[in-house]
């Protein structure tokens, strides 16, 4: 079965690379030749390292990667049985995506949206078959977070929501439905706790101290800044943006402090500088 990726950032080459390991065939597409670069580099340095611990043979890190391959030509879902969107949080933008694929994309496809928080019935109702999409949220980095949040537009239909929940299955994932409001159910509840941890900041508290209170108090993996610069501060702010604007809401007002953040390009681990200081290895150096 073929599947195409619609975006070669972060969240989309995760997502190609997770379907790939599953054993189908990709495509993972992006109008940014740059991006399907820098995504093919990215994917290729992680079976590498992996080949080095240990992991993964080379045979199979080939054959893997074999499976995934990247265009820049959005009539290469032709022939997908899913198509997953992942381009940036723009409704606009994911409209008109959604737009072209369904001119393109075969009859029976399932198109999937990987929305943080943007409505599924308004991105599925820039196309002619409405029934055929469903929002999959993925948690970064895709290919080792177990969760999938399954997000059903008002016009879903069964069919469509059950092929993705047993494809789901298949990538190893555990999905639970969540529910057509901004953030569903992860983002909801984890960005604004980023949010506040953000405003502590902005009151003078030390990042290291905000984040090792919440890792060792809370046995989090990461602290809540740490996390928002591993997935990005631009990210994590229109996320925020979306909850304050989507709910009318004076609770989720987004941290003034994250704004400066992004108007300053400190965009987190992939511009060397967020909350923290990165080397080019991706560590933290103050
Ligand atoms: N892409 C792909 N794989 C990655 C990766 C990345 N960016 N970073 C780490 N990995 C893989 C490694 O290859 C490794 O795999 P292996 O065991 O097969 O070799 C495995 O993850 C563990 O990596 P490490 O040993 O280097 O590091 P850790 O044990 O410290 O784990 C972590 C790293 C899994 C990222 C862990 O710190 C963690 O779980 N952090 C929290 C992540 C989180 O909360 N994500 C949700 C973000 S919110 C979100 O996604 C919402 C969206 O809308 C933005």
């Amino acid at each position: 079965m073929k599947v195409a990726v619609i975006g070669a950032g972060l969240m989309g080459s995760g997502i190609a690379q997770t379907f790939a390991q599953a054993g189908y065939e990709v495509k993972n597409i992006d109008t940014f030749k740059d991006a399907l670069a820098k995504a093919d580099e990215n994917v290729k340095k992680l079976f590498e390292k992996k080949v080095a611990k240990g992991k993964l043979t080379e045979a199979q890190k080939d054959e893997i990667l074999g499976r995934l391959t990247y265009s820049p030509r959005m009539e290469d879902i032709k022939g997908a049985a899913v198509i997953i969107e992942a381009v940036p949080e723009k409704i606009e933008l994911k409209k008109s995506v959604f737009a072209e694929i369904d001119k393109l994309a075969d009859p029976e496809a399932v198109i999937v949206s990987n929305t943080s928080g943007l409505s599924i019935s308004e991105i599925a109702a820039a196309t002619n078959r409405p029934n055929k999409v469903m929002g999959a949220h993925f948690f970064y980095p895709a290919p080792v977070m177990k969760l999938l949040e399954l997000i059903r537009g008002i016009a879903t239909d069964d069919e469509t929501y059950n092929t993705m929940k047993k494809m789901a299955q298949k990538i190893g994932k555990t999905t639970v439905d969540a529910p057509e409001f901004p953030g569903f159910i992860v983002n909801r509840i984890l960005v604004p706790m980023q949010n506040e941890a953000a405003f502590m900041v902005m009151e003078g508290c030390e990042p290291k101290d905000v984040d090792n209170a919440m890792k060792l108090g809370c046995n989090f993996p990461m602290g809540p800044l740490e996390l928002t610069d591993f997935v990005g501060v631009d990210i994590m702010l229109g996320t925020m943006k979306g909850l304050y604007k989507g709910f009318s809401d004076s609770k989720y007002r987004p941290c003034p402090l994250l704004e400066n953040m992004v108007k300053a390009g400190y965009l987190g681990k992939k511009a060397g500088q967020g909350f923290y200081r990165y080397d080019k290895d991706g560590s933290i150096i103050g």
